[in-house]
């Protein structure tokens, strides 16, 4: 049976969540494939909200199996926090299930990424500070520390040990910090975390299969997005894992041959977090609706977001990157106030018009974007829940976009609720 991803075609923050969720009703399982607490999921269910953090969104229905896949990064600290919170709102989290190859994330790996970012110093890449790259990174040299580690005393404490040998030295020598006890921690873990996690650690690789061999249909939901990717992404300014659709093939273990639906997620502007280049980048009273009408400030970090219009060469790229067979647009009511709305159709660098990507970064830096500006809708959309409810000048804006970007719009979010959203095609 099918499978379907979801993923973020800019720099994050998309609403992916809201779009998981929606999706969710038709699922069986959702499969989270990279990243770790770095992500925010914000959903709004019958007008409650829902900050997820590691937790698939499809945790919110009774029906669908929760997965966090082998390409994430658990912090099992914040992992049961976050279960905590949930269950004590009514949600249900027994039927969550935790790879047993996914990394952990533990205090040391959070310590080094925030003293890697103030070693950096103005070069910082504005890491959410959850170390998740410093825990990457581990992976990457097979210091790594795995679920199922947990599950094996002796074995979880030989790690530990072998992996801060490593991390001691960086953060006495390099860093002038006191070393982390690696018994210490190896008790604390174990003892706070182990019996809580231990009816959720499972092989996902064959739970995921049986699902798809059952004929059931499986969502995989990416976090981060694109342009964000460690190979695809804006680098170093990137996260460290791989949020592009084919990460969901090595992050939840299948091929591609099972994947027949890929929607990506934009929102109708561009934001980003963080540090790096951003050409539609704005500074002025249009880039302020945005971040005001649009609270465009980290679900987690709180951090204030970087404004911009929208990019439709960043997301030409992004449809080849994903292989996206159609587009989401979010947040279309933020732009409601504007007396025009501008698209990015192109840059121009050093003087000439580029409609594709450029595939040396520092074109990107300096890419002037080209725009095709549109009249604003000036119109409430936040009751629209179908394509007639769109004014014309909406409906121009969407069209236009669609027709730049070369996919369809089938869905379009006005509004954070459930039920604000309208659906274009069927
Ligand atoms: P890290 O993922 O914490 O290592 O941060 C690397 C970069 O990715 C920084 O620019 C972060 O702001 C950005 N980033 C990480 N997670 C998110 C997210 O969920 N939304 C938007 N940006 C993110």
């Amino acid at each position: 049976m099918p499978a379907t991803i979801v993923v973020g075609t800019q720099w994050g923050d998309e609403g992916k969540g809201k779009f998981t969720d929606l999706l969710s009703k038709e699922m069986s399982m959702v499969v989270r494939y990279q990243g770790g607490h770095n992500a925010g999921h914000t959903l709004v269910v019958d007008g409650e909200t829902f900050a997820l953090q590691l937790v698939p969104s499809g945790i919110l229905y009774d029906h669908i199996v929760p997965v966090i896949g082998n390409g994430v990064v658990v912090d099992p600290f914040v992992l049961l926090a976050e279960m905590d919170k949930l269950a004590r709102r009514g949600v249900d989290t027994t039927r969550l299930r935790v790879s047993g190859n996914a990394h952990l994330i533990l205090p040391y790996h959070q310590q080094l990424d925030a003293l890697h970012e103030r070693h950096l110093g103005k070069a910082k890449l504005g890491t959410t500070k959850r170390g998740i790259g410093p825990a990457y990174a581990d992976k990457a040299m097979r210091l790594g520390i795995r679920v199922q580690d947990l599950l094996d005393e002796d074995i979880f404490r030989q790690k530990v040990e072998g992996s801060l040998t490593h991390a001691n030295k960086v953060l006495t020598k390099v860093f002038n910090r006191l070393p982390v006890d690696p018994a210490e921690l190896a008790d604390k873990v174990l003892g706070e975390c182990l019996e809580p996690l231990r009816p959720h650690i499972c092989d996902t690789i064959d739970l995921v299969h049986t699902a798809l061999e059952g004929g059931q249909h499986v969502l995989f939901e990416g976090a981060q997005a694109t342009f964000l990717d460690l190979d695809h992404g804006t680098y170093p300014f990137v996260t460290s894992s791989n949020p592009t659709a084919g990460g969901a093939c090595t992050g939840a273990g299948i091929g591609p041959k099972h994947i027949n639906r890929v929607l990506g997620i934009a929102k109708a502007y561009t934001t980003r977090v963080g540090s790096g280049p951003f050409p539609t980048e704005l500074f002025d009273e249009a880039g302020e609706t945005m971040v005001t009408v649009g609270r465009e400030f980290g679900t987690n970090t709180g951090r204030r977001r970087r404004p911009g219009w929208f990019d439709a060469v960043m997301l030409r790229h992004a449809v080849r990157l994903n292989s996206l067979t159609e587009l989401a647009i979010t947040k279309l009511d933020v732009l409601d106030s504007l007396d025009t709305v501008k698209i990015c159709v192109a840059y121009e660098i050093d003087g000439q018009r580029v409609e594709k990507m450029p595939y040396h970064q520092s074109d990107f830096h300096h890419a002037t974007p080209i725009y095709e500006e549109v009249p604003g809708w000036k119109t409430d959309l936040s009751h629209a829940t179908e394509p007639g409810h769109l004014p014309p000048a909406a409906q121009h804006y969407l069209d236009l976009l669609e027709e730049q970007v070369g996919v369809p719009v089938s869905l379009v979010s006005t509004g954070p609720g459930r039920d604000q959203y309208i659906q274009r095609t069927a």
